[in-house]
C-alpha cells in the first residue's frame, strides 16, 4: 500500500490536529453516495465491474492493433488522455522494438504540433483510438477529421477497421457516427468523469496497446480500493487529504508535486487535472503545480526555497529502481568526483532528496511524502487509486463537489460563439 510521510510537515502541525473527523465524514459521503455528484463516483467501481467481458475486448483490439500496426495515434484531451499517456510515460518510458508508437493527438490546437505529428507517423501502418465521453470536445473532434481522411486514403473501404471510439455508451456526436460507421467501440461509464476515467478503456486500451500489463493494472487497482477502504487516521488517503486541507486552512494555497523520476512528468499532468479541476471552484482549491527534481531545483528551486510562503510539497518517490548505474572511477580525479566512486546513482539521489527535504522545510514548504514500492504496473494502480480516493475526500473535506466542472464551461461558450458555431 502506499506510504504516506509527514514527518517532514511536523514543523507546521501536530498530526492530533489534523481533522480526521471530517475525513472521515467525507469518506462517508463518498461510499454512501449521499455527497454532492454522487452520480459521479463509479470510479471506485470501475476495477471490479470491468473484470469480465470488457477487459478482454480491450485485450483483443490491443493485441489487433499491436500485430498490425506501427503506431496507435490516441485522439483526446483533458481526462480522455492524460491517464493513459501518464501510465505510458511511466511504465513504457523507453518502448519495446515490438511495441507501436503511441501518438497523442487532439489535445490542442496548434497546426504546428499535428504536422508535426503527421510527419513523425509518416506512411507507417496505423490505428486511431478516438476518445470523447461528450464526442463533441472541439479539440478531438478536429484531429479525428483529419486522421479520419488520413485512414481513408491510406486503406479505402477498410479504414473504419481501424478506428476504435471510446465514447458514451448511447449518446453524442461520436457515437453516432460510430454507429453509423459501423466502428468498434469503448464505453466511458455514465457514472465516470473524464478526470476519474483512466481505469476504464479510456485509459486501459492505450496501454494495453503500449504493452502495459493491464491485467495487473486491474486486479492492484482492485485490492488497492479495498485497502483504501479502511476507515481510520492509519488510511493513507485520509493523511494526504486532511494534511493538504490543514496547510491549505493555514496559507498555503498552492501545492507543488514533485518526483526525482522524469518519467513521471505527465503523472503529475494527470494529478493537476485531477486536482485542479475537482477542488477548484467556489472560489477556493489548493492550486496544483508540478515540478521535475532534480532538474527543476536550478530554475524553480529558487522560488520554492525563497519565494512567497505559500507552498506545500507533495513528493512522490518509488522504493526500488528498475535500473542500477555506479559512477566510475577515474585516476587523477580530474573533475574531483572519485568521492563518489563506486557510489550508486540511486544511493546519491536519495541523499540529493534528503538535503532538498530538509532545505525547503527549513524554508517553511511543509513536505508531504507518498512512496510507492516501484515503477510498474502495480504502482501505477496504487497511485492512481490513492489520489483519486484522497481527491474526492478533500474536495467533500472543503465542501465542493469534486465531480463538476462548470468552470470549463465560460471559455467554450466565447470560443463556439467567436467561431461561428451554428446556434451559439
Ligand atoms: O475531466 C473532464 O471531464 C475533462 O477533462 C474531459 O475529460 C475533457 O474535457 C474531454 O472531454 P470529452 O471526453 O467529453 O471530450
Amino acid at each position: 500500500m502506499i506510504k504516506v510521510d509527514l514527518s517532514g510537515a511536523s514543523a507546521f502541525f501536530d498530526p492530533a490536529e489534523l481533522d480526521f473527523a471530517a475525513a472521515a465524514s467525507a469518506h462517508r459521503m463518498l461510499t454512501e453516495k449521499s455527497g454532492a455528484g454522487s452520480d459521479f463516483t463509479g470510479w471506485l467501481e470501475l476495477p471490479t465491474r470491468i473484470r469480465d467481458g470488457e477487459l478482454k475486448a480491450i485485450l483483443s483490439a490491443a493485441q489487433r492493433i499491436r500485430s498490425r500496426s506501427k503506431a496507435l495515434v490516441v485522439i483526446g484531451i483533458g481526462g480522455s488522455y492524460l491517464g493513459a499517456r501518464g501510465a505510458i510515460e511511466l511504465l513504457r518510458p523507453v518502448p519495446s522494438p515490438d511495441d507501436p508508437r503511441i501518438f497523442f493527438v487532439g489535445n490542442g490546437l496548434s497546426p504546428d504540433a499535428l504536422s508535426d505529428t503527421l510527419e513523425q507517423l509518416g506512411d507507417v501502418d496505423f490505428d486511431v483510438n478516438v476518445i470523447s465521453k461528450s464526442g463533441t470536445t472541439l479539440e478531438p473532434a478536429l484531429a479525428f477529421r483529419i486522421f479520419r481522411k488520413l485512414l481513408r486514403e491510406k486503406y479505402g473501404s477498410a479504414a473504419k477497421k481501424h478506428i476504435f471510439a471510446t465514447t458514451d455508451a448511447s449518446r453524442g456526436a461520436l457515437k453516432s457516427l460510430a454507429d453509423a460507421e459501423g466502428w468498434e467501440c469503448f464505453v466511458v461509464p455514465d457514472d465516470v468523469g473524464g478526470r476519474y476515467s483512466v481505469l476504464s478503456a479510456v485509459g486501459l486500451l492505450p496501454m494495453a496497446v503500449a504493452g502495459i500489463d493491464i491485467k495487473t493494472v486491474i486486479t492492484t487497482a482492485i485490492c488497492s480500493f479495498k485497502e483504501l477502504d479502511l476507515r481510520s487516521p492509519e488510511n493513507p488517503a485520509w493523511q494526504y487529504a486532511a494534511a493538504r486541507q490543514y496547510l491549505y486552512g493555514h496559507g498555503k494555497s498552492i501545492e507543488i508535486l514533485g518526483c526525482y523520476e522524469p518519467s513521471f512528468r505527465f503523472m503529475a499532468e494527470w494529478w493537476k487535472q485531477l486536482y485542479g479541476e475537482s477542488e477548484g471552484k467556489n472560489g477556493i482549491g489548493i492550486f496544483p503545480a508540478s515540478v521535475e527534481f532534480t532538474a527543476d531545483l536550478h530554475s524553480m528551486g529558487q522560488y520554492i526555497q525563497d519565494g512567497p510562503r505559500t507552498l506545500m510539497e507533495t513528493i512522490v518517490s518509488f522504493e526500488n529502481n528498475r535500473r542500477s548505474i555506479s559512477v566510475p572511477f577515474e585516476m587523477g580525479d580530474p573533475d574531483g568526483l572519485n568521492y563518489l566512486a563506486g557510489k550508486e546513482y540511486a544511493d546519491i539521489c536519495r541523499t540529493a532528496a534528503d538535503a532538498v527535504k530538509a532545505a525547503h522545510i527549513s524554508g517553511g514548504v511543509p513536505n508531504i511524502g507518498i512512496s510507492v514500492t516501484a515503477r510498474d504496473e502495480a504502482g501505477f494502480a496504487e497511485l492512481v487509486c490513492f489520489f483519486e480516493l484522497a481527491c474526492a475526500i478533500s474536495g467533500y473535506m472543503s465542501g465542493v463537489n469534486p465531480f463538476d466542472q462548470p468552470g470549463v464551461e465560460a471559455y467554450k461558450k466565447n470560443m463556439f460563439k467567436m467561431l461561428g458555431k451554428p446556434g451559439t
